[in-house]
């Protein structure tokens, strides 16, 4: 059954009218008619006035004289208190307004490497299903694609792995992002039990586009191994790359996630290379130039209570 009465404080309380109650505060906080007056900007037989009607609509003595001056009653003293915790229960209602209304409806620009093609849909499911108000255009390109983004400040947030130091980024890792070197499911190699990258280099290569962030660090753990290893075609998606490793072009160094759980179910192999996988992650990085929106703001909080990523240095 609702309640019929309004809360009996509030009755009361419309005795007082909020004007009296903001110059009383000012007052006692201020230490006098003068002073309050002048911060708002009012008369001071204004405010004088408001604290005699005031006292009177509430049956209180409400200043008592000291010296050549007035002090507050210990009454008086309570009742700033609670004109206070009104202020603060007011500020508290007007913050979660803002809340509520800025995930009601708008719009989250994300750009993502394309690797992270293969989960981060499954990871922005909560969030999206949560607040299905708020738009969300996920951009997938490659890591040079998707710096040129960030540089534009096309996007709020961004998922890649090798974020550019030239910009102002704040930056979480989030997942990790094991690189393997792949065959063909049958090809010779896959059935050693252990390889070097070296015993490799006669294979042909088959690598991503330029501007890769996989082939970057494909590139990078070749040269730290001081392995010359040019590819021999270029590919411009993961998915590419695989059909071409099946068709039996090459070897390829691919994001572990880019494959099914067992590789073999789509005619792959992952090759026991000393070195590999590459342990790489992936970051999610943002402009700590710019705020960020109350959505971007409500995914990370939201990704960050689900994902339970050990920290460890960014590479
Ligand atoms: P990319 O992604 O190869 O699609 O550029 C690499 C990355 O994880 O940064």
């Amino acid at each position: 059954m609702s309640d019929t009465t309004a809360p009996p404080g509030l009755e009361r309380a419309l005795r007082a009218s909020l004007t009296q109650l903001r110059s009383f505060e000012a007052v006692v906080r201020l230490g006098g008619v003068g002073r309050a007056a002048r911060a708002l900007h009012l008369a001071q037989p204004t405010v004088s006035m408001q604290m005699k009607e005031l006292a009177a609509a509430l049956g209180l003595v409400l200043f008592e004289p000291r010296g050549r001056g007035l002090v507050p009653t210990p009454v008086a003293e309570r009742l700033a208190q609670a004109v206070r915790a009104m202020g603060a229960a007011w500020q508290a209602f007007e913050d979660d307004a803002a809340d509520l209304q800025g995930l009601r409806r708008g719009r989250l620009r994300i750009a993502a490497v394309t690797t992270t093609e293969y989960f981060l849909p499954d990871l922005l499911g909560p969030f999206a299903r949560q607040y299905p108000g708020i738009e969300i255009e996920l951009a997938v390109e490659n890591r040079a694609s998707v710096v040129a983004r960030l540089q534009r400040g096309d996007d709020e947030l961004a998922a890649m792995m090798l974020p550019p130091t030239h910009l102002p980024l704040a930056r979480w890792p989030f997942l990790e992002n094991p690189l393997v070197l792949i065959a063909p499911a049958g090809h010779p190699l896959a059935a050693r039990r252990r390889l070097k990258l070296a015993d490799l280099v006669t294979e042909p290569l088959l690598a991503r586009e330029a501007g890769s962030g996989t082939r970057a660090a494909a590139e990078q753990a070749f040269s730290e191994q001081g392995v010359d290893w040019p590819p021999r075609m270029a590919l411009g998606s993961n998915e590419a790359v695989k059909h071409a490793v099946r068709a039996g072009l090459g070897l390829a160094v691919l994001s572990r996630h880019t494959l099914a759980a067992d590789p073999a179910s789509e005619g792959l192999a992952v090759l026991p290379v000393a070195g590999f996988p590459l342990r790489r992650h992936w970051q999610l990085v943002w402009r700590n130039d710019r705020a960020l929106s109350l959505p971007a703001r409500t995914l990370l909080d939201d990704l960050r209570a689900r994902l339970h990523v050990r920290a460890r240095p960014a590479t």
